[in-house]
């Protein structure tokens, strides 16, 4: 049969990915934490993993240097790639939201600067709600941007909330519940049919609440 590349989305959701294949019995032994090694291969060497950047995992996937990919919504959303989404994982559960100082009005009359690392669903939530304004990209450390008075708001991830705690922030309107998905190459999902089918129904049968898209 042939073997399929996976990308996997290195972080925070990394260990949990490798966790699920394992209970599918695709298990990367030699795969460790704190190696610096990037490619892998699996116990039956069914499937080779790679392991990229989150913003990356829909590039490898779209342009066929992957067959198949885990990443996560908020990435998926910004990034439109034209790949399959085929699977809702239900892990790496988070919320998309809106976020600044306690009772900042968001309805303000002049531009509002927004900080992000998603500068385009940014734009296109204040956009549809008829806000006017201006969005800076950042690449992290995003909850600064408030505090500093580099931005009124940011929009970003937030899990446990802990982050936004500690730096007396809180979330001002939620845009999207996000989740980890599986991603599929258009080409891929026809040469290689019968295993990507495989890889699909026994990870949908174990993330149970996961929904066909
Ligand atoms: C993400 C996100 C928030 C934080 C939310 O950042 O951008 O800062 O996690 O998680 P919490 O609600 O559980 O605190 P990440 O840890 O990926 O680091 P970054 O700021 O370097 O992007």
């Amino acid at each position: 049969m042939d073997k399929i590349k996976i990308a996997i989305a290195k972080g925070r959701t990394a260990e949990q990915s490798i966790e699920l294949l394992a209970q599918i019995g695709i298990e990367f032994s030699t795969y460790s934490k704190n190696s610096r090694k990037l490619i892998f291969t699996d116990k039956k060497e069914q499937m080779e993993m790679i392991l990229v950047k989150a913003t990356d995992v829909p590039v490898y996937v779209e342009k066929g240097a992957a067959d198949v990919g885990i990443v996560g919504k908020d990435v998926l959303l910004e990034e439109q790639a034209d790949v399959f989404e085929v699977l809702n994982l239900n892990f790496g559960l988070c919320r998309m939201c809106v976020c600044g100082k306690k009772d900042f009005e968001l309805s303000i009359n002049r531009k509002l600067k927004v900080a992000s690392k998603y500068p385009k669903t940014a734009k296109k939530y204040f956009d549809k709600r008829g806000i006017s304004s201006e969005v800076i990209k950042l690449n992290g450390s995003v909850e600064l941007a408030p505090i500093l008075g580099l931005a009124d708001v940011i929009v970003d991830i937030v899990e446990s909330g802990k982050t936004l705690k500690e730096n007396n922030l809180e979330v001002l309107a939620e845009i999207s519940d996000i989740s980890t998905r599986l991603i599929i190459n258009k080409v891929s999902l026809k040469t290689k049919s019968a295993i990507i089918k495989e890889l699909i129904s026994n990870l949908q049968n174990i993330t149970q609440k996961g929904d066909s898209i």
